[in-house]
């Protein structure tokens, strides 16, 4: 691949969340959504090309059977949301929230407006798939709007010029409309690009209830839940579901301007709810 930017264009992973949260503010038309700011977010442009141009339907299966076997070991929840913490911002280690206070506005926002329980620890959940950052992912390989491989692009997705470079566009059963899936076949059968929220799904899936499946599984997934597209792969099911992912985005994308969570104060809070759900540790 020549001429691609440094693996890690971005100055921080979350700087794609601040760039999206941008994309969708409001009062934005939505014909707007590719525009953005150079100024704002340098490495934007640069991460599109290389996730583009390396997500492939190849690097998607290898991803799945190298993390999907759950070898990182063995942690609670508590346990990964410390571990993510690692995750310092380099570029402005004062002003920008920490990774478990980003979970807590976005899990606290859910709590304030009444929720079920199983919904406020999703939102606690959502973004613990960063911590393949932390096993040395590059960043396109971690977030970044999530799209199907093995079929035509969308041209709803961000960035849709930048599929030139990626392999699978010269192969021809991977760019055809349905690509290497049946009409309507239903998500759980089509591979998205590799990143935090599919990760994260199979860490905790067999605790919690099929709404937060989907809210965990297709965050990142704006091309469907923004755009409608892709709704010639869902199922009639996958569509009634996804009113649970857009029920989630606002969470996700407008709580970081709340105030800062007292993460010691809530923390037993967290510790009840995760003992709810979940054993005292899970494979990751
Ligand atoms: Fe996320
Ligand atoms: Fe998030």
């Amino acid at each position: 691949m020549n001429n691609l930017p440094p693996s890690n264009p971005l100055r921080h992973v979350d700087e794609w969340d601040d760039y999206v949260a941008s994309r969708y503010q409001e009062g934005k038309a939505a014909s707007d959504f590719r525009k953005y700011d150079p100024q704002a977010h340098p490495g934007v442009a640069e991460f599109y090309q290389l996730n583009h141009a390396h997500q492939t339907v190849a690097f998607v299966q290898g991803k799945k059977q190298q993390y999907l076997a759950f070898e990182k070991g063995k942690k609670s929840i508590w346990g990964a949301a410390e571990f993510l913490n690692v995750l310092v911002d380099d570029s402005d280690p004062d002003t920008d929230v920490s990774q478990i206070e980003h979970l807590m506005q976005t899990s606290e926002a859910i709590r304030k407006d009444g929720h079920p329980r199983w919904f406020v620890l999703t939102g606690f959940l959502h973004d613990l798939g960063k911590v393949l950052c932390l096993y040395n992912e590059p960043q396109w390989a971690v977030v970044g709007d999530t799209f199907p491989v093995g079929c035509a692009y969308s041209d709803q997705i961000v960035y849709h010029e930048y599929f030139a470079m990626n392999p699978d566009s010269k192969v021809p059963d991977y760019q055809t409309l349905y690509g290497i899936y049946e009409p309507n076949c239903g998500l759980d059968k089509v591979h998205l690009s590799w990143g935090h929220d599919e990760y994260i799904y199979h860490v905790v899936k067999n605790y919690l209830p099929e709404e937060a499946h989907y809210m965990l599984r297709y965050h990142s997934f704006y091309p469907a839940h923004r755009h409608g597209a892709y709704q010639h792969l869902m199922s009639k099911h996958d569509e009634k579901m996804f009113e649970w992912v857009r029920k989630f985005n606002p969470y996700d994308l407008y709580s970081k301007g709340a105030a800062r969570p007292n993460v010691l104060e809530l923390k037993p809070y967290y510790e009840d709810l995760f003992a709810e759900f979940f054993p005292a540790q899970l494979a990751w």
